[in-house]
């Protein structure tokens, strides 16, 4: 190569020309392999994307950037006998970096021949994990977009049902309230009784089915869910039994809420007591309360808030993931017949929901479970 009389001049030279223009490239690794698949010659991208400088890697086998396992199964030969018969081999797989880490590569690899003979390889390599990353994260807000748009109609559904439900079962009380009046004694008492009951059992499910809905009117007021819960403490250790230990991890001074007591009491009973039904063998349930950024999932471009957190968690039998998607909804149990009528979390949901928050859902069979409902703060 000749010396240089201006920079300006390496527009004369190709072979400087070439090399600046590899050197200047960072976003792709741009090097060459000789017929078995040895490291020639290495750019700043490569030292970028993969972390090895030159004299980490120049000298030694590309084989070394795939997964132990697609190395162990020859992928790194089969890619260059494909470049070699086929003209060219375009691939998008997992690598490894120096450090370790993987990310995902836009591979094209290209035979170089002088004369008729393969003399090696370029190899042009994009990390496009971020572009992965990015598409896993649209399709999972999709996908939560999705569950919440099947919840908003089920609860229309749901609502407009619960409502002539409600209405018919009013009738039916108020008259067999006017029955037992002039009917004290006899067989015929006993049997307004039962009616009367079933159909008290009928409005509170109504009631439920509205709370899913949205349907019901709340009374929200200013509270702190750890003093709330304080409150509950010994209603929920009664109901969980002998076996199963109720721990609380409760925090102080949270920001304050703005919900239905009654509800929340009520919401809190159902998750304790689905994780009681989740541990037939014992177990521990954890109440907490917190503090922490959560996005909504019902907001398409929602951004990550601060909201004040209730999670009940158990580590009962944990839920399948065919039935996760579907807990919340009105009547989905697995609980035999009067055992369950599958509206505890759609109470949960619908309650939860209404007071401007949302719940989240983590399971995994036979690890148990843990919904944390998230509510927005309500500044004073
Ligand atoms: N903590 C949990 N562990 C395992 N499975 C759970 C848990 N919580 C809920 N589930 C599953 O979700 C289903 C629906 O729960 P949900 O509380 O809505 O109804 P249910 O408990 O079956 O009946 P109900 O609450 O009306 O008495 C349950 O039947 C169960 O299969
Ligand atoms: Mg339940």
């Amino acid at each position: 190569m000749t010396e240089l009389q201006h920079p300006k001049d390496v527009f004369n030279d190709e072979s400087r020309q070439f090399a600046l223009l590899v050197n200047s490239v960072t976003d792709y690794a741009i090097y060459m392999l000789d017929t078995d698949g040895v490291i020639r010659t290495w750019n700043p991208g490569g030292q970028r994307i993969k972390g090895y400088t030159a004299e980490d890697v120049i000298g030694t086998n590309f084989s070394r950037f795939y997964l132990p396992d697609d190395a162990a199964a020859g992928v790194p030969e089969r890619n260059l006998r494909t470049a070699a018969t086929e003209g060219r081999c375009i691939e998008d797989g997992w690598r490894v970096r120096q450090d370790g880490s993987r990310f995902l590569a836009s591979v094209v690899i290209d035979p170089i021949w002088v004369d008729g003979v393969l003399v090696g390889y370029a190899k042009v390599t994009r990390d496009i994990t971020e572009r992965h990353d990015a598409q896993e994260r649209l399709q999972q807000v999709q996908h939560s977009l999705l569950q919440a748009q099947k919840m908003e109609a089920i609860g229309k559904l749901t609502l407009g049902l619960a409502h002539d439900f409600n209405n018919l079962l009013t009738i039916i009380v108020n008259c067999l309230d006017l029955i037992s009046v002039r009917v004290k004694d006899g067989p015929a008492a006993k049997l307004i009784e039962t009616a009367l009951r079933a159909a008290e059992r009928g409005a509170l499910l109504s009631r439920q089915l509205l709370t899913f809905g949205r349907g019901q009117k709340l009374s929200p007021e200013r509270l702190d869910l750890t003093a709330s819960l304080r409150q509950s403490q010994e209603i929920l250790e009664r109901s969980v039994g002998e076996a199963v230990k109720l721990v609380f991890d409760l925090h102080e001074d949270l920001p304050c809420v703005f919900v239905d007591k009654a509800q929340l009491e009520a919401a809190v009973l159902n998750l304790v007591c689905n994780s009681r039904d989740a541990m037939p063998n014992g177990g521990t349930i954890t109440i907490s309360t917190g503090a922490r950024e959560a996005r909504d999932p019902a907001s398409a471009n929602g951004a990550l808030e601060q909201h004040v957190c209730l999670t009940v968690e158990d580590d009962g039998e944990g839920i399948p993931i065919a039935h996760q998607a579907r807990v919340f909804e009105p009547f989905f149990t697995t609980k035999p017949v009067g055992r369950g009528s599958g509206l505890g979390l759609s109470q949960v949901f619908g309650f939860t929901t209404q007071s401007g928050g949302f719940p989240q859902l983590s399971s995994a069979p036979g690890e148990g479970t843990r919904i944390v409902l998230c509510f927005p703060i309500h500044e004073p």
